[in-house]
């Protein structure tokens, strides 16, 4: 089958404001960025999504969007956006945006004016309610923030009702209801299409439409006791009925009339339904990051990995496409969460890199992953800058958890992991700007970062350099069918990916313990030869010959004639 461009590539998620300060400010911009791109290519990705980079006064870190035509000004400016835009193209790099539809910044136009009077021409572009009879809120939601009292509603004394807000006071959900809103909605994104941009990652893009009347939630905001104590309903927004129609609507109108990709993030979404977002027919979206690997608070055990894989697999094969991610900006580390960041850092990230080029759909990886980062562990909640970690600490504390405890809980699932500043060297500041970071470097730089793996020929760098060249000579990479063998095993994965031109065969250790295993003789039997390996100088090339996998060790086997 004829495969479309972002079938084949593989995508480099830039978080901005971490990634290279190009004016001593502190923060990440776009001439930081373009001052980079020669790296972007030599790691060999076809595509960058940027995470917001829209004026915002940055309380969500750019979801919150204060003007949707313009550009945050600590970034830069629309003309350098252009010249970045214009330089990646020449170098064969598409540019995706983020795109955040559910909500905007309380700084928005639109909203300053909804807010003025009951009767502005822009009230209706969010949802405004009257207090309940008995003086309460709307209703019993609670936002995602765990801010304030814990509602999804806020009062605003102007006009004496309340506004919705799922996630922060600061950002106001947008009524999709309301066709004018919708236009505008359109307008804003064909002004980017049209300026030549590659495509949308779509925030939260299955929140767009609210239940019929608002109604409570069966499980409203327990009250806070303890971290854990305060749970959120987050499947009450989330794929609502109407919602496929609505982004059918929004691709009739706008991405269906470009040659682009869209992804769109959909928390609460199994693989069943699945193909009602992606179905190769539906006109909606292309892809979806679903939440039940990379964006899961649970643990995954190397059986969970190899079950959820295969049960998205089976639905997507023939109708759909997948996403392939481990972690994103609102994740941990993945090495640190999935891997091992001590002493098998090197091996398991390597790992890692390979079952997220392996298995089918299109590659995601976040910035810093290439050479390892790991977790940062601040030891104080005022280095600490993201809501949910921030929220949720004030809520425990306040309740009467111990600090010091909450903050050791919350720092592994941190988002703040993934948003110190990226590691270029070993100077000072890791080399990501010649002023103060806005949030504090990781003090692991000196021994992680690019130059260092740059310096040597088995790093993580230079896997990952490889692996994404493969997908451009490996047709089973794209377009290969899925089967497992040793389906039951433990941490041992043992896969096959083939397609007409090409049978590969995958092998990983995912654990800290050397494990022995019998290939099934219907591998063992056939002419695998190895082409790639994260552990190349201790084991022999021929499968026939392996009976012993040690930690984190993973390879690539290609089936040849004769
Ligand atoms: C998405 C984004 C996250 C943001 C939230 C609200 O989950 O990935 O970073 O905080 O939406 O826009
Ligand atoms: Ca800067």
């Amino acid at each position: 089958m004829e495969k479309r461009w972002w079938q084949e590539a593989v995508v480099y998620q830039i978080y901005c404001k971490s990634f290279c300060d190009s004016n001593g400010d502190g923060i990440g911009d776009i001439r930081g960025v373009i001052s980079k791109l020669p790296m972007i290519k030599d790691l060999g990705v076809d595509c960058i999504w940027f995470n917001p980079l829209y004026k915002s006064p940055m309380v969500d870190n750019g979801y919150d969007i204060s003007d949707y035509e313009d550009i945050e000004p600590a970034y830069g400016t629309m003309d350098d956006f252009k010249e970045l835009l214009d330089k990646a193209h020449s170098m064969g790099i598409r540019v995706i945006m983020d795109l955040v539809l559910n909500h905007t910044s309380d700084e928005h136009k639109w909203f300053k004016e909804s807010r003025k009077s009951k009767d502005n021409p822009y009230r209706n572009f969010y949802y405004w309610r009257p207090a309940k009879p008995d003086g309460k809120e709307p209703n019993n939601w609670g936002n995602y923030f765990y801010e304030g009292r814990g509602s999804a509603w806020e009062f605003d004394e102007q006009t004496g009702e309340y506004y919705l807000h799922n996630y922060s006071y600061r950002m106001p959900d947008l009524n999709w209801e309301y066709e004018p809103l919708r236009e505008a909605m359109y307008k804003m994104m064909r002004f980017w299409l049209d300026m030549g941009i590659d495509g949308f990652r779509l925030d939260a893009v299955n929140r767009l439409k609210k239940p019929e009347g608002l109604p409570d939630s069966q499980k409203p905001p327990t009250p806070p006791v303890g971290i854990h104590g305060y749970v959120v309903d987050r499947t009450i927004c989330a794929n609502v009925p109407g919602i496929h129609e609505l982004l059918r609507e929004i691709a009739r109108n706008t991405w269906d009339n470009y040659d682009v990709m869209t992804v769109g993030e959909t928390g609460q979404v199994t693989a069943d339904m699945a193909p009602d977002f992606v179905g190769a027919d539906n006109h909606e979206l292309n892809m979806i990051f679903h939440f039940e690997l990379g964006k899961n608070a649970k643990i995954i055990t190397p059986k969970i990995y190899k079950e959820t894989q295969k049960r998205w697999f089976t639905v997507t094969e023939h109708n759909g496409w997948e996403a392939q991610f481990l972690s994103n900006h609102d994740t941990p580390r993945q090495v640190s969460r999935f891997g091992n960041d001590g002493e098998y850092r090197v091996e398991s990230a390597k790992l890692l890199a390979t079952l997220t080029h392996t298995f089918p759909g299109t590659p995601f990886v976040y910035q810093g992953e290439e050479i390892g980062m790991t977790n940062v562990y601040f030891d104080s909640i005022d280095d600490y800058d993201e809501r949910y970690t921030v929220g949720k600490y004030y809520t425990a504390v306040e309740a009467g958890a111990d600090p010091e405890e909450t903050l050791k809980m919350l720092q592994p699932l941190s988002r703040d992991n993934v948003r110190t500043p990226y590691q270029w060297n070993d100077s000072e500041n890791a080399g990501f700007t010649t002023g103060k970071p806005w949030i504090k470097v990781n003090p692991r730089y000196k021994e992680i970062n690019l130059e260092a793996d740059l310096k040597s020929k088995d790093s993580i760098f230079e896997y990952y350099k490889k692996i994404i060249k493969m997908r451009k000579n490996c047709p089973a990479m794209v377009d290969g069918k899925l089967d497992f063998y040793m389906f039951d095993h433990e941490s041992m994965l043992v896969y096959t990916r083939s397609c007409a031109r090409q049978t590969l065969l995958i092998i990983a250790n995912y654990s800290d313990n050397p494990v022995k295993i019998e290939i099934p003789e219907e591998l063992k039997s056939k002419n695998f030869t190895r082409i790639l390996s994260n552990r190349e100088e201790t084991s022999p090339s021929l499968l026939k010959e392996r009976e012993e996998w040690l930690p984190w060790e993973t390879e690539i086997y290609e089936l040849t004639t004769n």
